[in-house]
């Protein structure tokens, strides 16, 4: 079956990212790297059930932090964690589109659906200066990024705008273009950095990165010469002959 097929098999709130809860040390990670201080106006948007808004009041001592979701149930976790942690954080149920963020000096924005993402670069952009956006995996719309501890991005209001998606592609990556090696590297980095450490299927998670990451760089142009690399090959072989996962129809 073709990965396409694989991936619609899955369950929908997991590939849609509904369901997805990023870990403790995940946002611990996030907040160091975002550099988030006491000054700081913080807004978790689609901030499930708090965790990352109680963590930034608790251990980053943010001035104000804010968790927004539409789903009434997360925000009932939220509420709980923050109530049994006796610290005061705004909750808001709704949607994100919806909400006020213009306060905002730090954002942590994980959404892949390109509607909400276009809708919400209108509000980004109108952001203070110096307003930093932490996205996971790519940066913002034709933003190139500020700074990238991969798969964390952040983007940087004014947002620099990048001239093509291959300088994009180069500018998260950091190198001047992708082998097989780069492509693993991000793959692992991802699969580390999101999931929580007891994963067990870490490898095939890593493989099907890898095999996206450089294979979308093919097609954008940006991987590193025009051969095939042989590990390549071998993995796109490995997942049809053991799996019954197809790539090959991606090569364009
Ligand atoms: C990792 S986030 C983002 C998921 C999103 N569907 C995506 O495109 O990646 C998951 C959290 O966002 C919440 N969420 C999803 N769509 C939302 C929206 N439009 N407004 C507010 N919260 C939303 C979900 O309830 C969940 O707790």
């Amino acid at each position: 079956m073709k990965i396409e097929e694989y991936l619609k098999s899955l369950p929908e709130s997991i590939v849609s990212g509904e369901e997805v809860q990023l870990p403790e040390k995940s946002f611990r990670d996030i907040f160091n790297f975002l550099k988030l201080e006491k000054n700081d106006i913080f807004y978790h948007l689609g901030c499930g059930d708090g965790t990352g808004i109680s963590i930034a009041l608790k251990e980053y001592q943010v001035k104000k932090a804010v968790g927004v979701d539409n789903n009434p149930e997360k925000i009932k976790l939220a509420k709980n964690i923050l109530d049994k942690n006796k610290i005061q954080g705004k909750l808001i149920c709704d949607d994100i589109q919806n909400v006020d963020i213009s306060d905002a000096t730090a954002i942590l924005f994980w959404f892949t659906n390109e509607d909400i993402i276009n809708n919400m670069m209108n509000k980004f952009k109108d952001l203070k200066a110096g307003t930093r956006i932490i996205t996971i995996w790519g940066p913002l719309s034709d933003c190139l990024p500020e700074k990238v501890k991969f798969p964390y991005i952040i983007n940087l209001v004014p947002f620099k705008k990048a001239n093509s998606l291959q300088e994009q592609v180069l500018a998260v990556f950091g190198v001047k273009c992708v082998d097989f090696v780069t492509a693993w590297e991000f793959a692992e980095r991802y699969t580390k950095a999101i999931s929580t450490p007891e994963v067990e299927n870490d490898r095939f998670l890593t493989i099907i990165q890898t095999l996206v990451i450089w294979i979308n760089a093919k097609n954008l142009g940006v991987s590193c010469g025009e051969k095939i690399p042989e590990s390549i090959k071998t993995y796109i072989d490995i997942m049809k002959t053991h799996f019954n996962i197809d790539f090959e129809h991606l090569l364009k």
